[in-house]
């Protein structure tokens, strides 16, 4: 047993090679090598897809000749996550739109790249080297089969009792995406929008922990249920294609982080985040102070009612119960809270604490990892820009950009 991470251990793991050349071939036998053909359909896939009945799959004795035993659960992998990402991790041949982890940094989702957590790199301040974690990326998943062991510290989630050694996909998602007090079968996916036929209900929001689901002395109580939001099947999200989220996701984060809701911590809504309240600095709404907020510097934006322009991938929000949702809209928010992911990616990120953006550095520019730092070579592109899902901030916001808490506190 490994109780602490490894630096760069999915990289050196050996197996790995061949691993991926196995994964590949299971991809192909299971018909999956294109990215049209569902699997879950917003409920539970066919059994086989995840559990072996007699640890014999395709003849061999384990799926990636490293494990010697299936899951305890009769799992392809040797626990939850690995069972996963046999099919949602990158490999040198398929760079899926549902892919939640890529070898170089690439995938842009909303949730997204769980690479981060197994990568370090370095920098040099004044003479001294700094070295950030892969650990304080964010969700530290373990996955034994790809080298990702578990975190030892925290050794619970900060604010709750859940322990990071069982924290894995099936954490958060229902592999068997239960939908709790559903009235008929689950007949599409509840992440795109699609209306369920009549008699027939959609899934939860990305297969999301219902009310009563079960997992290492957790069980699940969202007040209000599972969060709403919709998304698009687009690893590269921006801010014309992207998740519009709805609202309840705050409260389901807090069934593992439970004290993130009281008082002395920043409000997440419903009611104590709400957009509509007036931010005392600039006298105007949060939601309009989100709406005229451009850049540092620049406050011209559109203002209040907005209906184009200011929406930005990189600080979301809710935009309230039974809101109309629409992956394309470019408008800021006329209501709304302000919520957990405003802020975080839901996995893991570039920055520490899996923030949206750099929370340790004045001005964006800075931002780490960047061209020049140590351990940066497997980057894809310009590692800042990566880090910023593909933008170029000092092309877009200037040498002088702030955090962008000021999107809605407009202190710059
Ligand atoms: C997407 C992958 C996936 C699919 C598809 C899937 N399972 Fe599972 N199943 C899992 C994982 C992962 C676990 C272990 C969960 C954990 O320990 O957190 C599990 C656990 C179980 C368990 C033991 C724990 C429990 O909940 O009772 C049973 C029984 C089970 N699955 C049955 C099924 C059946 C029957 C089907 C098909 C209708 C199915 N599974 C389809 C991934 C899957
Ligand atoms: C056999 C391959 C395979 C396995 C194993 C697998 N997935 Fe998937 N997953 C897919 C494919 C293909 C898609 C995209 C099509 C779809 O949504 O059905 C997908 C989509 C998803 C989505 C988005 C679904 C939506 O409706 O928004 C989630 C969430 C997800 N998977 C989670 C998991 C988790 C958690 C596990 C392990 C318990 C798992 N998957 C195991 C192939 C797989
Ligand atoms: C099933 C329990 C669970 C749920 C649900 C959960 N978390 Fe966590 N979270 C943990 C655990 C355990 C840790 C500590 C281990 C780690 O850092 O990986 C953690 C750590 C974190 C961290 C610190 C990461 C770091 O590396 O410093 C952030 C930020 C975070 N969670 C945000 C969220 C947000 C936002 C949500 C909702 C989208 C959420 N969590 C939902 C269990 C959970
Ligand atoms: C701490 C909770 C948590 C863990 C652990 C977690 N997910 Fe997610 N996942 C979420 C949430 C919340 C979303 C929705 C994020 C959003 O839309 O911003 C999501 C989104 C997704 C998506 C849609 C694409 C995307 O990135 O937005 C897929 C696919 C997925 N998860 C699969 C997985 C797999 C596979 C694992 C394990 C390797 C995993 N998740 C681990 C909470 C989690
Ligand atoms: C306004 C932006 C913002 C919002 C909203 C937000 N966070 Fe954070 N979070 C941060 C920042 C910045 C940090 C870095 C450490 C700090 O400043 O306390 C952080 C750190 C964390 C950490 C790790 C460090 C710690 O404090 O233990 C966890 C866990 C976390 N946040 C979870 C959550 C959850 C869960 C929610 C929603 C209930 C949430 N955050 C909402 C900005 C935010
Ligand atoms: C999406 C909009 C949004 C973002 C982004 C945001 N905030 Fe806030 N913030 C709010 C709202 C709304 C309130 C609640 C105001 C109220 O209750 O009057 C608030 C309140 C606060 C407060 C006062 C807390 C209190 O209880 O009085 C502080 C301090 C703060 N935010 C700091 C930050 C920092 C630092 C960041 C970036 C890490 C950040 N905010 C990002 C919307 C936001």
């Amino acid at each position: 047993m490994i109780d602490t991470r490894e630096r760069g251990e999915l990289k050196k793991m050996k197996p790995i090679g061949s691993l991926l050349v196995f994964i590949a071939a299971v991809l192909i036998t299971l018909g999956l090598s294109g990215n049209a053909l569902a699997f879950h359909d917003g409920g539970v896939a066919h059994c086989d897809g995840c559990h072996t009945m007699h640890n014999s799959v395709n003849g061999e004795p384990d799926l990636a000749g490293t494990a010697t035993e299936p899951g305890t659960s009769l799992t392809k992998g040797s626990d939850p996550s690995s069972t996963c990402l046999n099919c949602h991790l990158d490999t040198a041949t398929s760079t899926s739109s549902y892919h939640v982890m890529s070898l170089d940094g690439s995938i842009f989702h909303s949730g997204g790249d769980f690479f981060w957590v197994n990568k370090d790199f370095s920098y040099i301040v004044r003479g001294n080297t700094v070295t950030s974690k892969g650990e304080d990326k964010g969700h530290s998943i373990v996955a034994e089969d790809f080298g990702l062991a578990p975190q030892a510290v925290p050794a619970t989630a900060p604010g709750g009792t859940y322990p990071s050694d069982s924290l894995g996909c099936s954490s958060c998602h229902d592999p068997h995406g239960s939908v709790t007090n559903k009235t008929g079968p689950i007949s599409v996916s509840g992440s795109y929008g699609a209306e369920p036929e009549a008699g027939t209900v959609a899934g939860n929001y990305r297969l999301l922990a219902d009310n009563g689901y079960r997992t290492a002395g957790l069980t699940y109580n969202t007040p209000g249920g599972v969060p709403v939001a919709v998304s698009t099947n687009n690893r590269n999200q921006n801010d014309t294609l992207h998740t519009d989220y709805g609202s309840n996701m705050s409260a389901w984060c807090v069934n593992c982080h439970g004290d993130f809701t009281m008082a002395m911590k920043h409000p997440v809504g419903p009611t104590d985040g709400a957009l509509s309240k007036t931010n005392n600095q600039t006298g105007m709404s949060y939601a309009q102070t989100y709406n005229k907020y451009v850049r540092t510097g620049d406050m011209s934006g559109a203002g209040w009612p907005a209906s184009t322009g200011p929406y930005l991938e990189l600080v979301p929000f809710e935009r309230g119960v039974g809101a109309a949702l629409d992956t394309t809209s470019t408008a800021g928010p006329s209501s709304g809270n302000v919520m957990c992911l405003s802020c975080h990616r839901a996995h893991a990120s570039a920055f520490d604490s899996a923030g949206r953006w750099d929370f340790t550095t004045e001005f964006l520019a800075d931002s780490h990892p960047q061209a020049g730092d140590i351990d940066v070579g497997d980057i894809a592109g310009d590692p800042q820009q990566t880090a910023y899902y593909g933008r170029d901030m000092v092309n877009d916001y200037g040498e002088f950009q702030r955090s962008l808490c000021n999107k809605c506190h407009a202190k710059d």
